[in-house]
């Protein structure tokens, strides 16, 4: 599913940003709960699901291998239900299945698919199309899975699955929950023990949700230092009811926007809190801003909490890269706080990011350059120069940036805007469905001016 017709937003100086706000359902959370909807027996009760386009893919794909997929809204809550087929249960689509912008939903859906005993053709967007499958494709090859990807690794790309996957144990060079889990997916059909080792646990909703579906899989920290997850296949899934938390990737840029602006207060309620997603607000604390978590409670066996955010004054530190897994999505909005902390701020270890929907490391530093920040990179690290809360210069701003099929590029400098001497333009906007769909809306009703911008 690609997004909708070209949006370009305009962000301009705000102050007294007010508001208590619910944000959307997790990205991961939701991909999962559609998928092992799927794989279930029985019938999944989806509340919270995130609407974004990119889960919306991962559902238009579900439908086309069989899956039944309807949305009751009779109790005025929207519920999405899934009927689930089963491991073994879903039918060869006879057309490709085309994921748009998603990483996840393609990345996941390959290991269902290497473990279904069927063939499909993926397809997606231009970015997409331009991001490595082969970390995912290789293992499963290893699996008995057959595939034949452009280059040897991108989309389009068709998988063919073996009647039976084998079992593997498979050392991850990479910290990725999408590998993982694509991995751990295909396992649950194949005999005996499947594991995968990352070099440092990367986000564990794959786990812990199959956990909740009747799955035994066990996490390990090892001695080494590295992760390990694994599960015995030939198992059940059972339907279950989920509720999505809000995502703490969304709440990102919202909590750095009252963090950056004068008198600012806003509380953002239920926000995951899980600390393999968490490692931004600890960065944030980190440079000395005014975050409060309470009422933490668990909602759907995640852990989440309401967030108070007040303006503050930032210093900028090194944030270690062992981090790096922790808030992978999050280093974009991270290097528009660090703009207005006091020092300098590094971010190393993030070599990831150049492989995400689009080279972030480049794209943040050519922005924020062009808008007037002092950024430093190197193939793994990025530095930014902050201005001190302006004591130090402001940020001149008045440029126009293309979000290139990313929606975490384009929030990013709508958020930059909100401090900026001139407006900051963003083309390519639309992109931003793919997560949070109403990031304008909110970010409208807590006091910022962010407007379309009409040729
Ligand atoms: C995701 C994992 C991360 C993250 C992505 C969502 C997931 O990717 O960047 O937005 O839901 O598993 P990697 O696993 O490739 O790091």
């Amino acid at each position: 599913m690609t997004t909708s017709a070209m949006l370009t937003l305009r962000s301009e100086a705000a102050s007294r940003l007010r508001g208590t706000i619910t944000l959307p359902g997790d990205k991961s959370i939701s991909h999962r709960a559609l998928i092992f909807g799927a794989l279930a027996m029985g019938r999944t009760h989806i509340r919270g699901l995130l609407e974004g386009a990119d889960v919306m893919s991962t559902r238009a794909a579900l439908e086309q291998l069989g899956t039944r997929i309807t949305l009751d809204e009779q109790s005025g809550e929207r519920i999405w239900i899934v009927d689930g087929l089963g491991l073994g249960g879903f039918t060869a689509p006879d057309a490709p299945l085309d994921l748009g912008n998603s990483g996840t939903g393609a990345r996941l859906l390959m290991g269902v698919l290497a473990g279904s005993g069927i063939s499909a053709v993926f397809t997606g967007d231009a970015s997409l199309s331009s991001r490595p499958m082969a970390r995912v494709t290789d293992p499963l090859v290893e699996m008995g899975a057959k595939v034949e990807a452009r280059d040897g690794t991108y989309l389009p790309l068709t998988i063919s699955a073996p009647d039976q996957p084998l079992a593997l144990h498979y050392d991850s060079p990479v910290a990725s929950a999408q590998v993982k889990s694509a991995i751990l997916l295909a396992g649950l059909t194949a005999r005996g023990e499947t594991c995968v080792v990352e070099p440092k646990a990367s986000r564990d909703h794959t786990e812990a949700m199959l956990r909740h579906f009747g799955v035994k899989v066990i996490s390990e920290d090892r001695e080494d230092g590295r992760h390990a997850a694994r599960l015995t296949g030939e198992v059940m899934l059972t339907a279950q009811d989920i509720a999505v938390p809000a995502d703490p990737s969304s709440a990102a840029f919202l909590a750095v926007a009252a963090t950056i602006t004068p008198d600012a207060d806003i509380t953002l309620i239920g926000v995951g809190t899980n600390p393999l997603r968490f490692g931004l607000f600890e960065t944030l604390m980190e440079m000395g801003a005014d975050l409060t978590l309470s009422n933490a409670r668990v909602e759907g066996g995640e852990n989440v909490a309401d967030i108070q955010v007040r303006s503050s004054a930032l210093t900028g530190i090194t944030v270690p890269a062992e981090r790096a897994a922790s808030m992978i999505d999050e280093y974009p909005i991270l290097s528009i706080a660090a703009a207005h902390a006091k020092g300098v701020t590094h971010m190393i270890g993030i070599e990831e990011l150049r492989v995400k929907e689009t080279d972030r490391i480049q794209l943040m530093a050519d922005g924020l350059m062009a808008a007037g920040v002092s950024v430093d990179t190197t193939e793994d690290s990025m530095t930014v120069h902050g201005i001190n809360g302006g004591k130090n210069g402001t940020i001149a701003g008045g440029v126009t940036i293309d979000a290139c099929h990313d929606h975490r590029i384009a929030m990013s400098f709508l958020t930059l805007g909100l401090i900026t001497d001139k407006p900051m333009t963003v083309t390519g906007a639309e992109t931003i469905t793919t997560s949070f769909p109403n990031f304008t809306e909110l970010m409208v009703t807590i006091g910022a001016r962010i407007n379309e911008v009409t040729a």
